[in-house]
């Protein structure tokens, strides 16, 4: 016969509250009353953030298929435990404001203690920025993450860490994903009524949409079909510069685009709404670890103004470089730029439709 199951046996509760063990209460130290809240907190995040990587691999195990039935369950779940990820981060940006209850001398009493260890150590954020497809290149000042000394990582989260940015993360499966879309083939486009004679691209869906596109720009706004032919197109601007480059695209290939545009755009057809739901699930996902970085940024500059922080980085400084450039799906938030309004869409070959509502592969 089974033993009882019983509650804390099953949550092993013991380890998790009796593993507070704040370090200003330790003999020859005076106890700082606000370090339980600083210790509890902490962990709670790191519980969110193993929640959080839980539904991240899942994520990855679908995209990581050669080809994904878009007729079964897998985008469906895909799209569910997204959106469980982004209710997360919504709490998580919440519990901010438990913190600020402590003020900067509570925090005072014992920060030295904590010295060098620091939030930049969470080797479990790593990993989900990893994962969802911050890289390397597009970190703000990437030296500070190869760090194995003070401040740094340790040898068995650096490896982690390494292994992880160095295997395919979502935004690189998404692209993929996306790239695979069958849209443009030939077959579907046969019968499509085409009112543009232009053939700057070699599609005629393309043809029409950038003339649409081009007329739609007001005079300020004239030179946006400059970066359209760049983001869908791979046509680079004379006078381009790596920066412009990087900001109008970084993560994502033209061809990806192209058919994220062409859901953004037809996303009141049903066929379209899951893949839809899950580029915009991707967007929020990005949105709230911004609002994350903005809030805790803004309360470590209440809590330790310009002092460096116990991490070894600049402090506050960091922290607002990192708000600024951490994002990993921009590209596809960006596609807003290039929409135009429904009325002038071009309307859909009924064979794509078909083939769209029938598809297996
Ligand atoms: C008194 C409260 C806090 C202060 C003063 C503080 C301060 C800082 C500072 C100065 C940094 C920059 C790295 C360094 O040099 O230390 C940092 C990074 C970080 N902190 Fe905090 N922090 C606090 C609370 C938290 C909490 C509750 C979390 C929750 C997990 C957290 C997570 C992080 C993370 C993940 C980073 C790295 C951010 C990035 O690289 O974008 N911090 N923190």
């Amino acid at each position: 016969m089974n033993a009882t199951m019983y509650y804390s046996d099953y949550l092993q509760l013991d380890k998790i509250t009796g593993s507070q063990e704040p370090v200003s209460f330790k003999d020859g130290n005076i106890p700082a009353h606000d370090e339980m809240l600083f210790i509890i907190i902490h962990q709670a995040y790191e519980l969110w953030f193993k929640q959080i990587l839980f539904e991240l691999d899942y994520i990855l195990k679908v995209f990581d298929k050669q080809a994904i039935n878009d007729n079964s369950e897998d985008l469906n779940l895909v799209l569910h435990r997204l959106r469980r990820i982004t209710r997360i981060f919504e709490l998580l940006n919440q519990q901010v404001s438990i913190l600020d209850t402590m003020t900067p001398l509570d925090f005072l009493e014992f920060r030295n203690l904590l010295t060098p260890s620091s939030g930049f150590q969470s080797a479990q954020f790593r990993l989900i920025e990893a994962t969802l497809g911050l890289q390397m290149q597009n970190r703000h000042q990437s030296g500070y993450y190869k760090r194995t000394g003070e401040g740094g990582f340790d040898k068995e989260d650096y490896e982690r860490i390494n292994e992880r940015e160095a295997t395919q993360n979502l935004a690189q499966l998404i692209n993929n994903w996306l790239e695979r879309m069958p849209f443009f083939e030939e077959q579907f486009w046969k019968n499509y009524k085409y009112s543009s004679h232009e053939k700057i691209t070699d599609h005629i869906f393309w043809n029409d949409y950038r003339h649409v596109y081009n007329t739609s720009l007001t005079a300020r706004e004239a030179n946006k079909i400059i970066d359209f032919d760049y983001v869908f197109f791979n046509k680079i601007p004379e006078d381009a510069t790596g920066e412009r480059l990087n900001n109008l695209r970084s993560t994502f290939s033209a061809k990806a685009l192209r058919a994220a545009l062409f859901i953004m755009l037809y996303r009141d057809f049903p066929v379209f709404q899951t893949s839809y739901q899950i580029l915009d699930a991707l967007i929020e996902i990005d949105h709230l670890m911004s609002n994350w970085r903005h809030k805790h940024l803004i309360m470590v500059r209440r809590m330790i103004g310009m002092r460096v922080g116990t991490g070894n980085t600049s402090g506050a400084g960091y922290l607002e470089g990192a708000l600024n450039k951490h994002y990993v799906y921009r590209d596809i938030a960006g596609l807003s730029t290039y929409l135009i309004e429904r009325r002038n869409l071009p309307k859909l070959p009924d064979e794509l439709i078909k083939h769209l509502s029938f598809n297996v592969e």
